[in-house]
């Protein structure tokens, strides 16, 4: 149609994607065969006969935490430096088919390393699939370390110290920012606060989930105690108005996934996410997909819903976009060029 067409092309930035999260049940059973990992077994767990059984499990998850369960099994097929690569790769063929321009994506170091996979091949492999993309496409593309909220913090201050100690957040470096994701109700708020605090000082860009299933201090504490420059998620802001009021005063971008909120049970249907309400109180966003291979969308699936429930015009589109390529952390050239 000509909306879609006309949202396609769009200059589109994407700030909200795990890398994990695009791993297709088609993938991870090919990985699993190839790497010989252990997927649980379908006498106990039928969902994991085939993928079509996977992607109807999909369809009915109750909670973050249910999803959590099914994506922290998914990547434990992931071994190889090629297997990270080739992950990466199918995003951004992806991507680039959706009309994105820049893409900042998201991984979970911790958990490969916990499972013994060297950080390094992790690094190496989602770097050459960003790279691919640069050459390929003349995308331009960031990685940004996550923590994950349900390991250890000190699990996290190691592997922030080993990638700083690398040089990795050095210019030309592979990595561009920092993020904490995971279970949000259970973990203190600001449990990452020393690693926030080391990465502010030596100027390493902070985002963090917040907001998505918890309630609006999880938002105060990624503000205060991060010192973070973005809101991954931050629908719960619909419940204080005061702190809408702050987000819009310092221009903090949120990054938020509708299709993910529904899928995750944060919302009955995509007309009850507040992207009308962000846009009459001056709410920077931009719109992304989240975790597209367990949502059933990428980046243009969530675009065209978010038209499909809110019939919005050209010029709040361009808003949209405008604010997303602004919020971007790449080069000011870069940014002119995309507006
Ligand atoms: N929230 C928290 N952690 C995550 C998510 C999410 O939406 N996706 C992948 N890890
Ligand atoms: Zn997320």
């Amino acid at each position: 149609s000509k909306i879609h067409s006309f949202l396609q092309q769009l200059p589109k930035c994407e700030h909200h994607v795990h890398l994990e999260g695009c791993l297709t049940p088609e993938l991870m059973f090919s990985l699993a065969a190839r790497n010989g990992v252990t997927l649980p077994d379908p006498d106990t767990r039928p969902e994991f006969s085939s993928a079509e059984a996977l992607y109807e499990r999909y369809e009915h998850f109750t909670s973050l935490d249910d999803f959590l369960s099914y994506y922290f099994i998914g990547m434990s097929v992931l071994k190889q430096k090629d297997d990270y690569e080739a992950l990466a790769w199918e995003y951004f063929q992806k991507a680039h088919a959706d009309g994105v321009h820049h893409a900042e994506v998201f991984f979970d170091p911790q958990e490969h390393i916990n499972r013994g996979v060297p950080y390094e091949t992790v690094v190496m492999g989602f770097k050459a699939g960003c790279q691919r993309a640069e050459r390929e496409y003349g995308m331009t593309t960031k990685l940004i370390l996550c923590f994950v909220k349900h390991l250890p913090a000190s699990d996290a201050s190691k592997v922030f110290d080993l990638a700083w100690e690398r040089g990795d957040f050095e210019l030309g470096g592979a990595l561009h920012g920092i993020g904490a994701s995971s279970s949000e109700v259970g973990p203190p708020k600001d449990m990452f606060k020393e690693i926030y605090a080391t990465a502010h000082s030596k100027g390493v860009q902070r985002t963090a989930h917040a907001g998505e299933e918890g309630d609006p201090s999880y938002i105060i504490a990624a503000l205060d105690a991060y010192k973070s420059q973005r809101i991954d998620h931050g629908i719960r802001l619909i419940d204080s108005p005061s702190l809408m009021e702050r987000v819009v005063q310092e221009e903090i971008l949120l990054t938020v996934c509708p299709v993910s909120n529904i899928k995750l049970r944060c919302f009955d249907h995509i007309s009850q996410v507040p992207i009308r309400m962000f846009l009459d109180a001056g709410v920077k966003f931009s719109i992304n997909s989240d975790d597209p291979a367990y949502f059933g969308g990428f980046i243009l699936h969530n675009y065209c819903a978010v038209q499909e429930a809110f019939g919005l015009s050209v010029t709040e589109w361009r808003t949209i976009a405008l604010n997303s390529i602004q919020g971007s952390w790449v080069e000011q050239d870069r940014k002119l060029e995309m507006e």
